[in-house]
């Protein structure tokens, strides 16, 4: 079974319904206990082609990974890529690691982690506080979104000062554009995901106060700017975009 079918099986039967009723104030987004348990179902309906987004990562990470390195998943949630990644390496010596400083995440987690055929270890902390050290895998699958943008580069810094030689960063973040037929082609695909308009516009107001996107061109540079000279960008969905760097 792939990676994203697996999470998808483990964490069945919650359906996201958080914005589907009227919130009189809708507050900012925030990766709370509601959002833990139906995170599977409101990523695969919000983000297109997250299962692919997943496999993907999970491909070229078994491609990347090296003996006794560690793997990072920055940023894990539910530990979506980690657990990918546990299915399909190919390299038994390697650390797989999972942060996130959601304490609900985390808890919700841990069962799912708990049978992989290649252990994970959680961690609930902040990711511009850990050490990231002898990796050959970092995946930052749509969290550098959500921390200040002001920030985000010493992060990118901080991946490619801990990446080994040849190793590599994956880096998905939904990006601005000024195609706007990006943005309309995503409000029809969670419409066609059974998402009401009501649910799609709380969604979106809550989601704005925390989520700030940076343009393709703002990630290519950053990257640039550390030292990553291989650069590709292997996944677009609409707005979506991952970059594989490589050091
Ligand atoms: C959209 S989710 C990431 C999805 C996940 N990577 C996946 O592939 O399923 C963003 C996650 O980043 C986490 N996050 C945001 N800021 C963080 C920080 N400073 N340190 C650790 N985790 C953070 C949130 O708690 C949330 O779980």
């Amino acid at each position: 079974m792939g990676g994203f079918q697996l999470l998808s099986t483990l964490t069945q039967g919650v359906p996201d319904r958080i914005y589907d009723n009227t919130h009189h104030t809708v507050r900012p987004f925030a990766f709370d206990q509601k959002v833990a348990q139906a995170f599977t179902d409101m990523i695969t309906r919000s983000v297109p082609g997250y299962a692919g987004m997943v496999d993907g990562i999970a491909a070229i990470a078994s491609y990347y990974a090296t003996r006794h390195s560690h793997i990072y998943d920055l940023g894990s949630s539910l530990a979506g890529c980690a657990l990918a990644i546990a299915h399909t390496l190919h390299q038994p010596s390697c650390k797989i690691i999972a942060v996130d400083n959601a304490p609900s995440m985390i808890e919700y987690s841990r069962p799912l982690i708990a049978d992989t055929p290649h252990p994970i270890t959680l961690q609930c902390a902040d990711i511009r506080q850990i050490p990231i050290e002898n990796a050959s895998v970092i995946v930052l699958n749509l969290t550098l979104q959500f921390i200040p943008v002001a920030e985000r580069q010493e992060i990118i810094h901080r991946c490619y000062r801990g990446l080994n030689a040849g190793g590599v960063l994956l880096l998905s973040e939904k990006t601005s554009t000024t195609d706007a037929h990006f943005d309309e082609w995503h409000q029809s695909f969670k419409k066609n995901q059974g998402y009401s308009a009501l649910a799609i516009r709380q969604k979106r107001a809550a989601i704005e106060k925390v989520l700030i996107p940076q343009s393709e061109n703002y990630y290519r540079a950053q990257l640039s700017q550390v030292g990553f000279s291989d650069i590709t960008r292997w996944f677009q969905c609409f707005g979506f975009v991952s970059f594989a760097a490589i050091k």
